[in-house]
C-alpha cells in the first residue's frame, strides 16, 4: 500500500474523506488534520485523479521528530539529507529543478520560510541532480509540514491542473474554486435521475463540476450576460443540459419539477449596493421552494448566514449548517435547506 496525503480547503476534510471511501475502493483510511486526510492505496496516481474535492495529493517521504528553536533547523537538513528520494528522479538523468513549501504549527523560533530553507539545502545535498528554483517554473515541488514537534516531508504528485480542471477557462470575478463547487455537488448526493439547477451560476463551476456525474436534466442560469456567455463557454455542448439568462427570482420551471439545486448564493459585493440581501435571499427561496419536488434538497454556499437563516424560516425550509469554509479570510458556509 502507499500513503498519500490529500490537502483540501479547511472545513472540507470531512467531505474529501467520504468522497475517498466512496471511490477508492480498497481506500485504507488513517486520519485527518486541518486540511489534510491521509489514506492509503494500492491504486497507482492515475486511479485517484477521481477525487474532486481534494487540492493536491503528495507523497509522503519522511516523517521525524524536530526540535522549536532555531539550533533545530539543522535537524532538518540532515533528517532530509538522509531521505531516499529517488521518487523524485523523472524521466531521464538530467537536472531537476525543486521548490519546497513548508507549513508550521506551535510554537516555534523559526518561520516556516526558515524550515523550507533548511529542507532545501538538505536536498540540494543529497544529489547533486536537484537544483534549487525559487522562480514559479520548477519542475517538482517538496512540501513540509510541522506540527509542534512532529514533521513530515512530502513529494507533491499533481499539478495545477487537478484542482484548477484545465477545461474550466473563463472565470468571473465570483468565481468559486472547482474543488469547493465540487463539494457542494457532493454534498447534493448526485443520482442519475437528478433534475438539477443552478440558480446563480456565474461562470458555471458548480455545474461543471455536476457533469462528472450521470444526471438526467441539468439547467444554470445568471442575472448577468457576461456570466451567461463565461458559462457556456466553461461548460459547452452537452445532452440534457442548458444555459439561460434568468432572474433567480423567477425560474422557468414548472412547481415540483426540480430535484436538486446546489448554488452559491450571491454576497457582499456581488449584490448591488441598492439591493437589500435579505430580500434577495427571500424572494429566490420562495420560488427555489416553489419548484422543487416534495423530496428535493438545496445546497448553497454563503457568507452571509444569518440573512440565509431569517429567510429559510421566512420561507419556511428546514435549515442546517453543514460546514464553515476558510476561505481567503472569508468564513462562508455551506447550508442544507429542505422543503419543512
Ligand atoms: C457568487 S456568484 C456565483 C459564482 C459561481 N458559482 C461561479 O463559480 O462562477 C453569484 C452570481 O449570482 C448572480 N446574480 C445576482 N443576482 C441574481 C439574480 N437575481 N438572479 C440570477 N443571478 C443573480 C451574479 O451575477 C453572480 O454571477
Amino acid at each position: 500500500m502507499a500513503h498519500y496525503l490529500a490537502t483540501v480547503l479547511p472545513g472540507l476534510e470531512f467531505v474529501l474523506k467520504d468522497e475517498i471511501g466512496v471511490k477508492i475502493a480498497d481506500a485504507d483510511y488513517q486520519g485527518l488534520e486541518r486540511g489534510k486526510v491521509h489514506f492509503s492505496s494500492k491504486l497507482p496516481l492515475e486511479a485517484l485523479m477521481v477525487l474532486r474535492t481534494a487540492d493536491n495529493l503528495y507523497r509522503p517521504i519522511h516523517k521525524f521528530q524536530v526540535g522549536p528553536h532555531k539550533i533545530h533547523l539543522a535537524e532538518i537538513e540532515q533528517e532530509i539529507l538522509k531521505c531516499d528520494l529517488s521518487c523524485a528522479y523523472l524521466n531521464g538523468s538530467g537536472m531537476i529543478s525543486y521548490k519546497v513549501n513548508a507549513s508550521r504549527v506551535g510554537k516555534h523560533s523559526y518561520s516556516r520560510f526558515d524550515a523550507a530553507e533548511a529542507a532545501a539545502r538538505g536536498i540540494a545535498r543529497r544529489s547533486s541532480r536537484f537544483c534549487r528554483s525559487t522562480a514559479e517554473m520548477h519542475e517538482i515541488e517538496f512540501r513540509l509540514d510541522i506540527n509542534c514537534e512532529d514533521a513530515v516531508f512530502s513529494l507533491r504528485l499533481t499539478d495545477a491542473s487537478f484542482r484548477y480542471r484545465q477545461q474550466v477557462r473563463m472565470f468571473t470575478q465570483a468565481a468559486l474554486r472547482p474543488t469547493v463547487a465540487h463539494a457542494l455537488v457532493w454534498f447534493s448526493h448526485p443520482e442519475e435521475t437528478d433534475v438539477f439547477i443552478d440558480p446563480f451560476c456565474g461562470s458555471g463551476t458548480i455545474l461543471f463540476e455536476r457533469l462528472s456525474y450521470p444526471y438526467s436534466r441539468m439547467d444554470g442560469g445568471d442575472l448577468s450576460q457576461e456570466a451567461v456567455e463565461a458559462s457556456k463557454q466553461n461548460i459547452g455542448c452537452h445532452d440534457h443540459v442548458g444555459i439561460h439568462r434568468w432572474d433567480a427570482r423567477q425560474l422557468p420551471f414548472a412547481s415540483g419539477e426540480i430535484d436538486k439545486i446546489v448554488t452559491n448564493l450571491p454576497f457582499g459585493r456581488q449584490i448591488a449596493a441598492d439591493e437589500d440581501i435579505f430580500a434577495l435571499y427571500c424572494d429566490s427561496f420562495r420560488e427555489m421552494k416553489r419548484v422543487l419536488s416534495w423530496n428535493g434538497s438545496i445546497v448553497c454556499l454563503t457568507d452571509a448566514g444569518t440573512a440565509l437563516k431569517m429567510a429559510a424560516e421566512r420561507i419556511q425550509l428546514n435549515c442546517s449548517e453543514e460546514t464553515t469554509l476558510s476561505l481567503k479570510g472569508l468564513h462562508p458556509a455551506i447550508f442544507l435547506l429542505k422543503k419543512s
